[in-house]
Formats: C-alpha cells, structure tokens, sequence
C-alpha cells in the first residue's frame, strides 16, 4: 500500500511538472499581453532594435533567421493562387476589445469563432488585430493599414496568421462595423477603457477573399517573435477610411 502510494504521488509530482512546462511553452510562444514592457521607438532602449535583449526568452527577436515582417516582393514569399488547402469555417462569437497598449486586439477566445484548415493542420481563430502603418511592405513601401488574423493549434504550439493590407480610401465595412467600440477604448476616445464587451462580431465580414496571397513561413512581428509561423496575406489591398489609421496608429510608432 505505501509502496502504491508513493507511486502515484511520484507519477502525479511527474503529471505536475509536465502541465507545468507544457503551458510554460504555450505562454512564450503566443504575443505577450502587456505590451508596455516594449515598444516601437527606436532609441527608447525597449524599441525593436532592443526587443532581444529585454528578455533572455525574446532572443529570437534580434537573432532569428525567419522574423517577420518582411518585404513582400522577397524571395521567401511565395505568391499562392487560391487558398490552396486553406478551408475557412469561420461563424459569428462574442467578442472583447482590448487596448493592448501599442495596439487594439479583437479577441473571440480560441475555439469560440471557428477555424482555418492548411495542409490539414487545424487552426482555430483567437483575435485580430491592427498595424498603422502596415508592417509588411510592398517593394520598399508600406501600406497605411494591416490587420492581421491569429489562428492557434494548441496541441502543436504553431500559429497562422491571415493578413490583409488596406490602403486609404472609401470605408471598410468591418471597421464601420466596430467604429464605436474602437473609439470608445481608444486612448483619446470618448471614454477610456482597457478592454469592453461587445457582443457578437462575425470574422467573416472580414475581407479576406482574393484570388492571390503572399505565402511565407515567418515569425510573430512582436516578442516573444516565435518562428514558425504560416503567414497568408491577401494580394487584393482593401481601401479604408483615413481616420480609422488615425485611431489605430496612436499605439505605434514608425520604426
Ligand atoms: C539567439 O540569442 C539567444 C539569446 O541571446 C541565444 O540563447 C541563442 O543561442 C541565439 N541563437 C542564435 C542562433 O544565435
Ligand atoms: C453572448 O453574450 C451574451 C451576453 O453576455 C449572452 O447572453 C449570449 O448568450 C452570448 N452568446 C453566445 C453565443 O455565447
Ligand atoms: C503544404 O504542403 C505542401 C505539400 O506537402 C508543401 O509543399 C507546402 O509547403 C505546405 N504548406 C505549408 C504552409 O505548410
Ligand atoms: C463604452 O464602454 C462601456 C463599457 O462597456 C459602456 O458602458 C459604454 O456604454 C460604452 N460607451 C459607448 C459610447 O459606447
């Protein structure tokens, strides 16, 4: 009997040291939640140029073969014809809008808005989020907004990300869609919230259908900058109003 007990408690010490490390891992390698611990300004000793060396775990982000963002027209990027093996099962779920600090995040919660599917790799949809201006460029050149679709597979620890790339222009009806909220959580808004509740927000009223896509496999643009990331960003670049760049861009600062 004691010889059982010992057993099992030396197999449940075992269990707790595996959980333990697991989401250990899982926690490094999706984006860090209170972004004020970095920034975009170069020379503010926390900028991209120090992100690195702000934490042994951010290495990756100074030394790393497969960062993101990069140039578009670059050799890693493939140009994809159709969403090839993607299947995207996306369905309406309650959403939360975050002020991140450097940006503003839509978050469903994993597994709550469905899912994409590439090369038989489920991926189930977390939040999106934007960039102002965008962080991929185009020959050089980057666009007035990005905004970016992060998918998880658990199990597997590995992440997808959807991008689509807007240019100034007429409104984007999922933008329109969320403008209050957004003001209402943004920094100089009508009142200021770090995050609120909005209800039921659709992925697919997302544009992300096009007849092209850049594919490449990079990292995640923030620390912890895990690599191994499966970038799709669609060719077709949507238009959007100036002052929604506006609103969005408060948290970043061009680097
Ligand atoms: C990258 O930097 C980290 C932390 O400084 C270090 O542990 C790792 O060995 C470096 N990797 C490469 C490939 O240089
Ligand atoms: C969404 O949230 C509302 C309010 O909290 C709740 O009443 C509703 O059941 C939720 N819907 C779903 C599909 O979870
Ligand atoms: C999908 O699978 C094909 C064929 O196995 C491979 O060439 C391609 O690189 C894979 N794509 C991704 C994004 O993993
Ligand atoms: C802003 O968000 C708060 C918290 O959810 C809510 O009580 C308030 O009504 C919102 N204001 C506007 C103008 O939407």
């Amino acid at each position: 009997m004691k010889n059982f007990i010992s057993k099992s408690t030396l197999v449940s010490a075992f269990l707790l040291v595996v959980v333990f490390i697991f989401s250990a891992k899982t926690i490094t390698s999706q984006e860090v939640e209170d972004q004020r611990e970095f920034d975009y300004m170069r020379g503010s000793g926390r900028g991209p140029d120090k992100w690195g060396v702000l934490r042994e775990e951010w290495g990756i982000c100074s030394n790393g073969t497969l960062q993101s963002p990069i140039d578009l027209l670059h050799e890693r990027v493939e140009v994809v014809h159709n969403l090839g093996k993607i299947k995207k099962r996306y369905k309406p779920a309650n959403a939360t809008l975050k002020n991140r600090g450097h940006d503003i995040t839509l978050h469903w919660g994993i597994g709550t808005a469905g899912s994409i599917r590439i090369n038989g790799t489920e991926y189930a949809l977390d939040q999106c989020h934007w960039h102002s201006p965008s962080e991929h460029t185009i020959n050089g050149k980057r666009l007035a907004l990005e905004l970016h679709m992060v998918h998880r597979n658990l199990e597997q620890d590995k992440t997808a990300v959807i991008g689509v790339l807007y240019k100034i222009g007429g409104p984007d009806s999922f933008l329109t869609e969320l403008e209050k909220d957004i003001q209402n959580i943004s920094d100089t808004g009508i009142e200021t919230h770090k995050e609120i509740k909005i209800g039921m927000v659709d992925p697919k009223h997302i544009k992300t259908a096009g007849g092209k896509y850049y594919r490449y496999l990079g990292s995640l643009t923030t620390p912890p900058c895990t690599e191994g990331v499966i970038w799709t960003i669609n060719r077709r670049v949507s238009k959007v109003k100036l002052h929604f760049c506006g609103t969005l861009s408060q948290y970043m600062q061009i680097n």
